[in-house]
Order: C-alpha cells, then structure tokens, then sequence
C-alpha cells in the first residue's frame, strides 16, 4: 500500500488522497476530480479547492451542509491518513490547507539521492512523439528564428526523453522548391564541372542564392531554362538530381555547425522526403469529397474560417508535365505548403505512429499550422476535439530584438550568422573569466570547456527563459551578466554547491546511504519542499510546452539555496551530514535541469 502512495509527483499523490476523501465525503456525488495545487499561503504547502464547487451544486439540496466551510472540513476530515501530511485545515471560505510533513520530504529527497533523479521524471500519458524544430532552408540563411526553434525545440525534446516519451527529432528543412531551378541552372552557368564544387569554391552559399535570383529576375532565357530544371528535377534527371543534392550539402555543412556547438541531436527529413506522398493525399481528400473546386483552383473549406485552404492553385490540374509545373508547384512547395504539411502530418501518424506531433516555428506562422489542423480533423486524421490522443501543436515563439527594438541585425551585414553569434558569446566569457585569472588557475582544457558551456548556455538561457510568444532583446552584456536571472549567474551558484562539498572532504556516496537527511530549519524545509517540486514542474513544463517554466523553477531553486547558505551553517556545524546531502541534492537537481535547457554545467568557478 505504502508503495502505491508513493506514485506520482507530490501534487498527484495529494490529488489521490483527496479524491478518496470527495468519494467517502459525497458517495452519491457530485462526482468531481479533485483540484489540487501548490500554494505559498502562510497556511501550508499545498490547497485542495474543491469545497466551494460542491458547495454551489448541492446548495438548496436537503444537506447538512450549511457554507463551503463546511464541507472543507467534511473533507478535511475523511481525509485517508498519510504519513506525506502533516497537517490539514480549513481557510477563508473553504480552501483546504495542507502542510507536508518535513520527515516525509526529507526521506523523499534522500530516496533520490539513492535511486537517482530518474524516479522523479514526471509520467506523462503520450509514449511517442514528433518533435519538428530548427528546420532552416536550404541556401537561404539560417536566421535567428532557427536559432529560436532549434533552442526551444531541443529542450522540449530533452524533457519529453527525460519523461520517457521516445522523441524523434525532426528537422523539417525546406529543400525543395522552384528557388532549386534557379539554384541549379546557376551552379551549371558557375561551375561547369559542378560534382567537384565543394563549399569553399562556393564560399557564401546565400550570396550565391541572391546572385542567382539576381541572374533569375533580369535575363529571361535564364529564367526559362531555371523553370526548365525544375521540370528535370521533377522528372528525377540525374545530373539536376546531383546538382539539388550537392547543394543541400553545402548547406547542411553549415547548419552542421551550429548544431555541433550546441550540441543538438537532431535527423533531417526535409520537405523532399514527404515530396512523392504528396498526389495520393490530395488524392484521398478528393475522394472523401474535402477537395472543392474553387475558381480554378482546388481547395478545403473550414468550418468557422472565411477564406478556404487553397491546396493545389492551378488551372491545368494536377498535371506534372505542363507548363503550368512551376506555378504549381510554387504553391505547393513554398515554406509553408499546406499540403507538404498535410503529407507530413500522414506520414508521422500513420508510418512513425506517433501520438504528439509538435511544431516549433515562429508564431507568425500559427495560422498555416491552425488551417493544416483543421484540415486534418475534416479528413478524420485527427480526433475532433483536442483532448484526446493524437494530437498536434504548434509552438510559436516570438521575434529577436536588436537593442533598437527593432528585428535583430549586425551592424555590418543585414543577417546575422549564427556561428558569429555563438563564437562571440564564447569569446567574451573567455575574456570574463580570463579577467578573474582562470586562465593560469586552470588547464587549457578546463578554461575551453568553462567558456563553451558558459558562453552557449548564456545563449540558450536567455532565449528558453522567456515566455516563447513574447518577443526577446539580444543582449550580450545582459546574458552574461553574472548577476541576476542569467545562466551565468546560475552555473556559477552550481559550482560553488559543488565546490562546499569538495571542501568537506565528506564522500556523499557513502553518506546518502549511512546518514539521514532532516528538515528542521525552515530555510532547510523551504529548500527541501522546492526541490521536490522539481517533478511537478517539468511535467508542467512538458504539457503547456513552456521550457520558461522551468527556468523559473530553477531560478527560484537557487535564490532558495542561497537563503539556506546564508542561514544554516554547513560544513563544521552539528547538522554537517545532513546539510551535504541536502547540497547534493541541490546540485543534482540543478544539473537536471541544466540538461533539460540544452547546458553543460560547470563544477569549478
Ligand atoms: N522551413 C520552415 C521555415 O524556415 C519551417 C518548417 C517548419 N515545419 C513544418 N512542418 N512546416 O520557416
């Protein structure tokens, strides 16, 4: 019995206890779910909020309940005895208060520190999900609306693995399109033995698509022969095929980069894969009647919205060969080609059988996304109503400011490039921490890895801790501040936990196992209660798709530790064992969610 109490996280184990206490309470209903959620009354932990609803649904009734205060204390009173509370009661006009018992934390903490912080991860209902971010295009600049995705994206993805949802992580790249005839015809003008380019003859791959553009827009038989190598491209020519894949390659070179600086795991399946699925699902939805011809062109209408969803705008049909290929596939195939994403979506429902299908782009995007959606629940591809599995969504985020307010530019080009952006946050924690003498203090390598995960998690940090949708201001000196709600601020706070514990000289492993933990001070139940809290929070985290949640989560874990540092002696003091483990598991906690933001820690400052 005691086992089955101890599933789930705090909120989840209250929640129970509660729901057997609504059932015993009111056996012949109402039937509710039980609202419980943590609070930071002077009157406890957590509050149930039931008693006021049920007050209002059996008011009039012939019941023995006279105010909502009442039947707070009827649940208060049924409540299951559990060794988790402490103390329960009845507040205003019928919140329930609970206090946790600061045993129960303190044993909950210690069990961690024994079986490891994965008993925490949060149980979520789904078991498979897509996760599509990053997604640059080929030749066209990866800005800092990929660096956004790719940041918040991968950091979903780390909480959902840490959840044991098996996560693919897809990297949608827009690699098709008519922009490949032009692409191609200019590679053929520019390098006539083109197999051999490689990226430094190149050099710039987005200058070499504004060149071709340029080439595209002012010399018409260029521009013929551009919509010509679509058609071959189309038709699976071997030299186009070669020449569209070279490309790519260069591009992905550069992506490749980026990703290997932060350090991002991620699979491409571009737009080109879902390419050949396309016609049979345009297919299937004529036949299921969606498909309408509209002036010309082919469309789905949408229960609610005005405007129908254009999924082929042509006037010749679905026809290959004509002359018409090119418009077509214009429409078809530009960033956000409703039916390339209605082929994706299939695709990652019926073949990778996925149950979560997440989109991270930038909001402006959110209406494609809504009409892709729509669509697909006309279709029947998705349940109506959104609450049951599969289900999608889309993960807007906002726009990089400049200090200016304005998009975010350099003042040299227009575009900033990513690599730039990451090598200057490297160098200038490079510069700080050269500053403080770490570079004789330590060894090249300690100095390279310190700068690497400052520099890059200042990055990350300053993106993820921000609601997604609200736009952000990129500020370096902002970022790497040491003070405040910044990564460095929050690496350094890690290192120096672990450095109290290395000068202990105390062997945690050992400790955690012969010692036991206690909660006696109030900053030590504080501390405590806030780290197991920790499970609630990702779980959070991972429903609403808000990594901010959790950077707040974490900064709040460190301002809580300071409190505690400053108040409670640790190393020389009678409680010494028990304030280590309690440090110990601070530092386990915050290097778990350092990993689940995508950032190295740091264990010397
Ligand atoms: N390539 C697109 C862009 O740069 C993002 C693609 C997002 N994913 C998708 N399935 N549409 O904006």
């Amino acid at each position: 019995e005691n086992e089955q109490e101890c599933v789930g996280n705090v909120k989840q184990q209250l929640a129970k206890l509660f729901d057997a206490s609504l059932k015993a309470t009111f056996p012949t209903g109402p039937d509710v779910e039980p609202l419980v959620a943590a609070c930071t009354s002077k009157f406890g932990d957590y509050q149930c909020n039931n008693a006021m609803g049920i007050f209002s649904k059996i008011r009039g009734q012939n019941t023995e309940y006279k105010k909502p205060a009442s039947v707070g204390e009827a649940i208060v009173k049924n409540l299951p005895p559990s060794e988790m509370i402490e103390s329960c009661s009845v507040a205003g006009p019928g919140f329930v208060n609970v206090v946790l018992s600061k045993n129960w934390i303190a044993k909950n903490i210690q069990k961690m520190l024994i079986d490891g912080i994965e008993t925490w991860a949060p149980q979520l209902q789904v078991k498979k999900a897509v996760v599509d971010f990053s997604s640059p295009n080929i030749a066209k600049e990866m800005h800092v609306g990929h660096l956004r995705s790719t940041i918040i994206g991968d950091s979903l993805a780390r909480m959902l693995e840490f959840s044991n949802v098996e996560v693919l992580r897809r990297n949608h790249v827009g690699d098709w399109g008519t922009q490949f005839g032009m692409l191609i015809e200019y590679l053929f003008e520019m390098f006539p033995n083109f197999e051999d380019v490689n990226e430094t003859a190149i050099g710039d791959l987005q200058a070499f698509y504004k060149a071709s553009k340029q080439r595209f827009d002012s010399d018409p038989a260029f521009k013929e022969r551009a919509q010509k190598a679509v058609v071959s491209l189309q038709g699976g020519e071997p030299k186009y095929h070669k020449a569209w894949a070279r490309i790519c390659e260069i591009s992905r070179k550069e992506f490749d980069k980026v990703y290997k600086c932060l350090k991002i795991q991620i699979e491409e399946k571009g737009e080109s894969f879902y390419n050949p699925y396309i016609p049979g699902i345009i297919e299937t939805l004529s036949e299921q009647g969606l498909v309408e011809e509209s002036q010309g062109a082919r469309v789905i209408f949408i229960e609610g919205v005005n405007i129908p969803l254009i999924v082929v705008k042509s006037d010749g049909g679905y026809n290959y060969a004509s002359t018409d290929l090119t418009a077509l596939w214009e429409d078809i195939h530009n960033d956000c080609s409703v039916a390339t994403d209605l082929s994706v979506f299939l695709y990652r429902l019926n073949e990778e059988k996925a149950e979560w299908i997440i989109y991270v782009t930038d909001v402006g995007q959110q209406q494609h996304f809504d009409m892709v959606f729509s669509a697909a629940k006309r279709a029947g591809w998705l349940p109506a109503d959104g609450s049951t599995y599969p289900k999608v969504s889309h993960v807007g985020f906002g726009l990089v400011l400049g200090e200016d307010g304005k998009r975010f530019r350099t003042r040299s080009s227009e575009v900033v490039r990513l690599v730039d952006l990451l090598d200057e946050a490297k160098s200038r924690s490079k510069t700080e921490l050269i500053k403080r003498g770490k570079d004789e203090e330590w060894t090249e390598d300690e100095l390279e890895q310190t700068v690497e995960a400052v520099g890059y998690g200042a990055v990350k940090y300053a993106d993820l801790k921000n609601n997604r949708l609200t736009n952000y201001t990129f500020n370096f000196d902002q970022m790497l501040n040491d003070k405040g709600n910044t990564a460095v601020y929050l690496l350094y706070a890690h290192a120096r936990i672990c450095s109290i514990i290395r000068k202990s000289k105390k062997d945690i492993e050992e400790l955690k196992n012969t010692d036991s933990l206690v909660l006696d001070h109030a900053d030590e139940r504080a501390l405590g209660l806030h780290l197991l809290q920790f499970s609630e929070v990702v779980e959070e985290a991972c429903s609403n798709l808000l990594p901010n949640v959790l950077c707040e989560y974490l900064y709040n874990l460190s301002e809580n530790f300071t409190r505690f540092y400053s108040n409670c002696q640790v190393v020389g003091s009678a409680e010494e064992t028990s304030r280590l483990l309690l440090c110990e598991a601070t530092a386990r906690v915050m290097r778990k969610c350092f990993h689940l933001l995508g950032i190295e820690p740091v264990y010397k400052i």
